[in-house]
């Protein structure tokens, strides 16, 4: 049967909120979802908001709008839950720059090391690592481990350089970055901050070391939304995928949000993994029960230990 539809057919809006309450469901989303998407959702958060809330619903079903690896965390966290996702193709470069097996070699070439692992990971990498961190809590649970321990930082190594520097930690890096924040073209930024002389640059971690110099503010995306909510100015470019800028725009009308531009006239600066998520693809998951993340009992038992590390540690 094609389960193609369109938004003609049914009003997808409605029938996603009859879904939800007859499932007894909650839908987690992250910022750089559509912004249909993102008003729909009962939350919308990063990484670590979206784990810790997805630790705590009392729904029977999460509908996890992100990207897989965020999704197999909350399954991980609710072993018992049903998680959907909307595309299972929803993947993320850093994860899939990161293979388990590979990753296992790391680890095995420097047994003394400690491996703080980024959660854009998979869950096989997860089990393999000894504590999870997102841009959020990273520099907070480096901070905690002890100055003559050394350790192993994957798989952003754009990020990681970012934390050795904040840290003063000396960590070997996994040589991984994400696709999107890779993007962004310097020139271009000099341009725009050349037209818009009050605008200030605030960027993501993961964007690369040159693009991070120039940054006026750097941090996760809802350490992002704060700082321009609470900041004094009145516009800024923001160095993330752009659909941060939806809860910028709701939050802060008056201000002016310029999407950092890529250096192709491309719309690289939007994530092709998270853009795969469609409110169509939402309303089809909960309808069928499918696309759901399932994952092995011991497979699950062992990614958690570092995940609840994390959140003790942040
Ligand atoms: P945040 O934890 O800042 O939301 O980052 C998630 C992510 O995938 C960034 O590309
Ligand atoms: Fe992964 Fe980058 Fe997409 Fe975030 S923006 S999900 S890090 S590919």
């Amino acid at each position: 049967m094609d389960q193609q539809i369109t938004n003609l057919d049914l009003d997808l809006r409605e029938e996603i909120i009859k879904l939800k309450k007859e499932l007894n469901a909650s839908i987690l989303a992250h910022y750089y979802q559509e912004s249909e998407i993102q008003d729909l959702a009962d939350y919308v958060g990063d990484s670590l908001e979206l784990a810790r809330r997805a630790k705590t619903t009392e729904a029977d079903v999460i509908v996890f709008a992100g990207v897989h690896f965020m999704a197999e965390t909350a399954k991980i966290l609710n072993p018992n839950k049903t998680v959907l996702i909307p595309d299972l193709e929803a993947g993320c470069s850093l994860a899939e720059g990161c293979p388990a097996p590979l990753f296992k070699k790391f680890r095995e070439n420097h047994p003394d090391h400690l491996a703080i692992t980024y959660i854009n990971c998979t869950a096989e990498v997860k089990a393999l690592s000894d504590i999870i961190c997102t841009s959020s809590n990273a520099e907070k649970i480096i901070n905690q481990i002890p100055i003559n321990q050394p350790i192993l930082f994957s798989p952003d190594k754009n990020l990681g350089k970012y934390l050795i520097k904040k840290t003063g930690r000396r960590m070997l890096l996994w040589e991984g970055s994400c696709i999107v924040h890779e993007t962004f073209s310097e020139r271009k930024i000099i341009d725009l901050k050349l037209e818009n002389p009050s605008a200030k640059l605030i960027a993501h971690p993961e964007c690369e070391e040159h693009i991070l110099l120039k940054a006026e503010f750097i941090g996760s995306t809802s350490k992002l939304l704060k700082f321009v909510q609470e900041d004094d100015a009145q516009s800024y470019i923001v160095a993330t995928e752009v659909g941060i800028i939806h809860q910028m725009k709701k939050a802060r009308p008056d201000k002016v949000f310029i999407p950092a531009p890529p250096e192709n006239n491309c719309s690289c600066n939007e994530c092709p993994y998270m853009k795969l998520n469609t409110l169509e693809k939402l309303y089809l998951c909960m309808k069928n029960g499918f696309p759901q993340i399932n994952l092995d009992e011991e497979l699950i038992k062992r990614a958690l230990v570092p995940i609840e590390r994390m959140l003790e540690m942040s």
